[in-house]
């Protein structure tokens, strides 16, 4: 096996500062093994999403596009807003599938958590599914990291205490490696 370490590109639907998303993807860092390095791309720098733009995009989008094609794997983690994907998310994965020549996502091995109120971003989390699918990721299908009460599990700052939810996230985190390591 080649000695260089699994890279995978962390995501979160969610810009706020304190968000329990955030908190999964720094627990999911804690828990990595020493063969993988789990970086954050903060979506707060992309644009609206706009066509005109796609064939020469704004520097923060190639960056992205960049960072996903460099990536082993990527690892998204999102609240979920209005039964759906915050468009946060939505717009960045827009910019990613374009154009279509230039698809980054497409055979990336890719895992996703949810953390949210009282279905913990379930709902979400098939949507993400289903736009995951039509821009050729491949998601793996368990196992699945769904919180919910959310607040009863991390602290105001979102970082996590529940040591049951820390478990679930390092299980993930080891099969998106092991994924990533099959599809390479
Ligand atoms: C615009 C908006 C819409 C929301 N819609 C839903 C929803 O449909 N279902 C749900 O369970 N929670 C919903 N929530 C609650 C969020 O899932 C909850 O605030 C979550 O903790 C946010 O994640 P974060 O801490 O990572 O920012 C919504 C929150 C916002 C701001």
């Amino acid at each position: 096996m080649a000695d260089s370490p699994t890279r995978i590109l962390a995501l979160a639907g969610s810009l706020r500062k304190n968000s329990v998303n955030r908190g999964l993807i720094r627990a999911a860092q804690e828990s990595a093994p020493p063969d993988m390095v789990i970086d954050l791309f903060d979506l707060a720098g992309i644009p609206l999403f706009n066509q005109d733009l796609e064939r020469e995009p704004p520097s923060a989008v190639v960056a992205f596009k960049a960072a996903i094609a460099s990536a082993d794997g990527v690892l998204i983690a999102t609240p979920e807003y209005n039964f759906s994907v915050p468009g946060v998310l939505k717009n960045a994965l827009d910019w990613a599938s374009r154009p279509p020549r230039e698809q980054p996502f497409v055979g990336k091995p890719v895992a996703i958590m949810s953390a949210g109120g009282r279905f913990g971003g379930v709902r979400a989390q098939l949507q993400l599914r289903q736009i995951g699918h039509g821009m050729g990721m491949l998601i793996l299908s368990r196992p699945e990291v769904i919180v919910e009460k959310a607040v009863e599990k991390f602290d105001p700052n979102g970082n996590l205490t529940d040591t049951g939810v820390r478990d679930q996230v390092q299980g993930l985190v080891q099969a998106l490696g092991a994924w990533a390591q099959r599809l390479a």
